[in-house]
């Protein structure tokens, strides 16, 4: 019960990372407001997690859609205490390949959608009971690969978004943290479409799960519930004076 009386709003909770937060937060006593794009699939997982937990709609680039959800945590459940931003997506394209468009998609999702995140966070906890803002940047946002010039940089700039609104809150003096997570290759549907795209290039299945795995010292790739644990520690009051950090949980790979 280690969120025992916390109150979360997680985007991206429909699948991978976002879902294994979700679940984890009601084993630890938290109330959970699921957002998502993906409408039957939310609807589904918060179903499974019981009467703590409920789902909405959320498109991570629409300031509308975060008042509402914020408004339904709020209403449902009391004062908001959480916000965990794990929706996101990854496209892969060289720079030569990358448009425009494709560009300013991933950025949308990935930082605009983090960025509205905090915005509505922070208004919501400041005016609450504080707590914590936890974000899923990447270890790309630290290392960048060469097929990933947008997804690279929009988690870099939710590093940097990330210790600027810790910087703020502090210096303010506002009871709210805020900190990232830098996943390594974890096995989502994320994780999948690679998988798919490398078969659909005649690698084998197992060829491409160990070129992710390899790139770890730990050679496997992570579990959703292995990020999930760390945002656990991010959203509980273990991690209290812990603000504006990179955590990385990546099997050694930034080391
Ligand atoms: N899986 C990995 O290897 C990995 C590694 C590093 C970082 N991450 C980050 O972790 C987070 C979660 O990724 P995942 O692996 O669970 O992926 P996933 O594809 O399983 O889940 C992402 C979720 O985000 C949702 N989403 C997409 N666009 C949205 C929008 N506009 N509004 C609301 N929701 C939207 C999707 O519907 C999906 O449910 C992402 O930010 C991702 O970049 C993942």
């Amino acid at each position: 019960m280690r969120l025992k009386g916390k109150v979360a709003l997680i985007s991206g909770a429909a699948s991978g990372i976002g879902a294994a937060c979700a679940r984890r937060f009601i084993e630890e006593g938290a109330s959970v407001v699921l957002g998502d794009i993906q409408i039957e699939k939310g609807d589904a997982a918060a179903g499974a997690l019981g009467p703590n937990a409920c789902f909405i709609r959320l498109d991570v680039t629409s300031d509308s859609d975060w008042a509402d959800a914020v408004r339904l945590a709020q209403s449902r459940f009391g004062a908001l205490t959480t916000v965990v931003n794990s929706a996101g997506v990854s496209i892969p394209a060289t720079i030569e390949d990358e448009t425009l468009e494709g560009f300013r998609r991933t950025i949308g999702i990935n930082l605009d959608g983090t960025f509205l995140g905090c915005k509505h966070g922070v208004a919501a906890l400041k005016g609450g009971r504080g707590g914590s803002i936890v974000n899923m940047a990447s270890t790309l946002g630290v290392r960048a690969g060469a097929i990933f010039p947008a997804y690279a940089a929009s988690k870099g700039g939710v590093r940097l978004l990330t210790r600027s609104v810790a910087l703020h809150c502090a210096e303010q003096g506002y009871d709210i943290r805020c900190n990232a997570i830098l996943p390594g290759a974890i096995h989502t549907e994320m994780v999948d479409g690679y998988i798919a795209a490398g078969e659909a290039a005649g690698a084998t299945r197992e060829s491409v799960i160990e070129g992710f795995a390899s790139v770890h010292p730990m050679k496997r790739l992570g579990r959703p519930s292995e990020p999930a644990e760390a945002a656990v520690f991010l959203a509980s009051d273990e991690s209290s004076f812990t603000t504006g950090a990179d955590l990385p949980v990546d099997g050694g790979y930034l080391a």
